[in-house]
């Protein structure tokens, strides 16, 4: 039934209200009018509504009993009238109070049932990041070198050409310079020397030696910088680990045996080794090292048949060049050359990597897949 249907907006007299009995009838109906309403309020919004219908100052229900049956009541029953309304205000009012209080506790609850932590659940999970491949082999050649008595030094990307070339014995002219096609720097015309990303990292050699009397034992990871274009062997950066020993006292058979004993623990013990001549400026002699084919097993012939796809049955792989020590570099580094002798070695990081894990192309290193990098955790 509408508020409406009460005849609130008339009188009692109005409406045939004539003894205390209909006025007490009249009141029971509102109030079983108002819990009926009072049933459908459930949140916030409904209520502020309700609430504004029943004790709004200027057109609540409450004010309209007040003004159209309480105030024109007849003297004989504004008694009865206004005991009812007292009764019937103080019914509402508490009535409505305590929905307001049901409706706040209830909208806490639903907020702490939301926000409730559930301790069980399983953690948010960070994955962490992992090395780097060529990062890995870095690590596991230094641990090879270390374990024999080496020790790792590391060298600035930027170098003067004394460093990257006459001191290693390659003068300004000398045609090894051609294979190393190199990145100088833009340096201001007041610059003293001009300034390239090393190509190797042999000029670490001669810093060494430079700061440090023999015995010298040393190796040298880092990054160095050729203008090659991209190819599945090339790339403009890629990585090295120099070596040198120098002592009064070393031979070419140290020299051949740290070489196999690396290459054995790198690859594998069943691996053979080899080397052929080569040259190199900065070695005398020098020579490039080849390991027996770790796919193939050095038999030149794959698995299942046909000639292995990686030495293209050669049986053979040529890993990287190395010697002895060219006199002529101690002559750079105030080293007597009548009393010292050494040999050095440079171990490209990215082709040994690819060798041992069997990837057929240098790009894949620096293009940042994670499903490539994933693959070696
Ligand atoms: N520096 C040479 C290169 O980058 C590699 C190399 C060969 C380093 C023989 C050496 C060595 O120390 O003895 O091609």
């Amino acid at each position: 039934m509408p508020t409406s249907d009460l005849g609130l907006d008339q009188t009692l007299a109005a409406l045939g209200i004539t003894d205390a009995a209909q006025v007490t009838a009249r009141f029971a109906e509102v109030r079983r009018h108002f819990d009926g309403q009072f049933q459908t309020v459930h949140d916030e919004a409904d209520w502020r509504l309700f609430r504004d219908r029943w004790l709004g100052r200027k057109s609540g229900v409450l004010t309209l009993v007040t003004d159209n049956w309480l105030k024109p009541a007849t003297p004989e029953l504004k008694r009865d009238v206004g005991v009812s309304l007292n009764a019937l205000r103080a019914h509402v009012e508490s009535q409505i109070e305590v929905r307001r209080l049901a409706i706040e506790s209830g909208a806490e609850e639903s907020t702490l049932a939301r926000e409730r932590v559930d301790l069980s659940l399983p953690g948010v999970i960070r994955p962490i990041g992992s090395r780097h491949l060529i990062r890995q082999v870095f690590q596991e050649i230094e641990d090879i070198f270390v374990s024999i008595g080496f020790s790792i030094v590391e060298g600035p990307e930027i170098e003067t050409p004394y460093y990257n070339f006459e001191a290693r014995n390659i003068p300004e002219f000398h045609p090894v310079r051609d294979d190393m096609d190199t990145f100088y720097l833009e340096l201001p015309k007041s610059a003293k020397t001009p300034l390239l990303l090393r190509t190797h990292t042999s000029p670490m050699q001669i810093r060494t030696m430079e700061k440090q009397k023999p015995p010298v034992r040393v190796i040298v990871p880092g990054k160095v910088y050729r203008r090659d274009n991209p190819d599945a062997t090339h790339s403009f950066m890629f990585h090295q680990v120099e070596g040198l020993a120098v002592d009064t006292d070393i031979t070419f058979c140290d020299f051949t045996g740290t070489i196999e004993y690396f290459v054995k623990q790198f690859f594998g013990p069943s691996v053979k080794t080899r080397f052929r001549p080569s040259y190199f400026p900065f070695t005398e002699p020098s020579v490039e090292f080849d390991v027996s084919c770790p796919f193939c097993g050095g038999t030149g012939t794959a698995a299942g048949g046909g000639t292995c796809s990686k030495c293209k049955g050669a049986a053979w792989i040529e890993l990287f060049g190395a010697g002895m020590v060219d006199p002529a570099v101690y002559g750079f580094v105030n080293y007597d050359a009548k009393k010292v002798s050494g040999f050095a070695f440079g171990i490209g990081i990215d082709r040994m990597a690819m060798l041992k894990y069997g990837i057929d192309d240098i790009q894949v290193f620096f293009q940042n897949d994670v499903r490539f990098l994933r693959q070696f955790p």
